[in-house]
């Protein structure tokens, strides 16, 4: 007796997984997934009738049923269940077998598992999949990195199943070894960042414009349509209007304001840090949710300390709406800057050879960070094929300086008020810094060499020096 083999398999089918498979099914592949949990392989044969998927329950029948070389996705969460997937497939696969690792995995273990599964002749891809539930079953974006064969013979499925931007699959090839984990880790770093640079905006237009969730949704909904134009703005407007079921109200005034993390944004961080790339709004973005989470100190602390009454009171009018605008545009090309220099300086330090112009291309869809500026950014690396940081290119360099002053408008009136605008203020501080010829660092190389004898160098000579500094 023959079986039907099948085109591509999914270890995993928890929401994503599922929509991912239906997604490869829709256009045409045939489709194969598996998990451990019985209820997600019977929702997937459930949610798959009349289509060419199907769920089966042990990974040895799964993996009789696929076409060689396999192709084999795991979306299951990050960690030791990925090794223990892998372990356990090990020994059914043939040599020149594909593993395509979909979750968020942290690049290092990318690295291990790429060169682990080269001795075993198993071809790796760390992939990111960007897109949350919808963006899996109706197009995410998708970045491969690993074994370039291997993504040749994939290419075919995962440029169909990506999101099109003008008929263009948001899926490239990003690079060798751990290269497409890194770069999802840094999207969802910007992703971090542009999330609470909303928030904040969210906040002045409540504290400072006394506007209400559905003037904001309206706002919001107005800045979808221009410049700002981005699926988390779009989402914001929605949020902003939802009514809640359980009382007279609007949902998002009864959420906790404590915000959970997996661990992307401060994996951002801390390889920034690591290769010495300032990326300090991704920083203050990771620093909120830690603050928010000490809800009860934040609760005490309000007490303690005397909450600030500014004499000003609320502001009314089109005025403050336009200079949040501005602000939150400033800031996301920031965000932005701050993702794509940390790309360009990781890609020659963890020799990933990254086409930054393809990594801009594939984020203008399908994936949370997708915005209309992500063309305008494209266009940058395109024009400027060893930028490195896009606030030295003319076009953001104008739109940098024009809305600079709605930002200092809006750091004063929040300092003013007691409301803390970090992710903000940080894209502002960012920028002056970057933009000053001279900062106080000096100082700081002067107290370096006093108590510790590390020396400095000197403006008007060449070389390194030490001073027996005066006591
Ligand atoms: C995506 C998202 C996705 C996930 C985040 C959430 O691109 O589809 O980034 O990967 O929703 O990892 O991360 P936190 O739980 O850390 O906010």
């Amino acid at each position: 007796m023959t079986h039907q083999l099948y085109d591509f398999g999914m270890i995993g089918l928890g929401v994503m997984g599922r929509n991912f498979l239906l997604n490869v099914a829709d256009d045409g592949f045939a489709a194969l997934g598996t998990d451990i949990n019985e209820d997600s392989v019977k929702a997937l044969n459930e949610e798959g009738e009349g289509m060419n998927v199907k769920g089966v329950h042990t990974q040895k029948e799964f993996v009789s049923l696929l076409s060689t070389p396999r192709k084999i996705m795991l979306l299951v969460p990050a960690g030791k269940i990925v090794d223990k997937v892998i372990e356990g497939l090990l020994p059914l696969l043939d040599d020149g077998d594909i593993i395509i690792d979909g979750g968020n995995s942290h690049y290092d273990d990318t690295n291990r598992r790429y060169e682990y599964l080269k001795e075993k002749n198993i071809r790796f891809l760390g992939t990111g999949v960007s897109g949350g539930a919808e963006g899996a079953r109706r197009g995410p974006s998708i970045m491969p990195g690993g074994d370039r064969s291997a993504w040749e013979v994939v290419k075919p499925i995962l440029e169909t199943v990506a999101a099109k931007v003008d008929g263009d699959p948001c899926v490239t090839y990003i690079g060798e070894s751990s290269s497409g984990h890194y770069v999802k880790m840094v999207h969802n770093g910007i992703e971090y960042g542009l999330m609470q640079l909303i928030a904040e905006a969210y906040d002045v237009l409540k504290r400072v414009g006394g506007m209400s969730n559905d003037d904001m949704s309206a706002l919001f909904d107005k800045w979808n349509k221009g410049r700002l134009n981005s699926y988390l703005i779009e989402i914001t407007a929605d949020i902003l209007k939802q009514r809640d079921e359980e009382m007279d109200g609007h949902l998002l005034d009864v959420i906790l304001d404590k915000a959970k993390q997996k661990g992307t944004g401060k994996w951002t961080s801390q390889t920034a840090m690591d290769l010495g790339v300032p990326v300090p709004t991704i920083d203050a973005a990771v620093t909120m949710r830690g603050i928010s989470a000490f809800k009860e100190f934040r609760q005490d602390m309000s007490k303690l300390y005397k909450a600030v009454h500014p004499e000003e009171g609320v502001l009314k009018g089109e005025g403050l709406a336009k200079s949040v605008e501005e602000s939150l545009y400033f800031s996301f090309i920031i965000c932005y800057a701050q993702g794509m220099h940390l790309l360009a300086e990781a890609s020659e330090e963890l020799n990933y050879n990254l086409d930054l112009e393809g990594v801009a291309r594939i984020w203008r869809g399908g994936c949370i960070i997708r915005a209309k500026l992500l063309e305008q950014i494209r266009g940058s690396f395109s024009n400027h094929p060893k930028l490195k940081n896009m606030i030295s290119t003319r076009q953001f360099r104008d739109e940098l300086h024009s809305c600079r002053e709605s930002v200092v408008e809006i750091m004063h009136l929040t300092n003013e008020r007691g409301i803390s605008t970090m992710c903000m203020s940080s894209a502002l501080q960012y920028f002056e810094a970057f933009r000053s010829d001279r900062l106080p660092l000096n100082m700081v190389q002067a107290q370096r060499d006093y108590f510790g004898s590390h020396t400095y160098e000197r403006i008007d000579q060449k070389g390194t020096f030490h001073t027996q500094w005066d006591k």
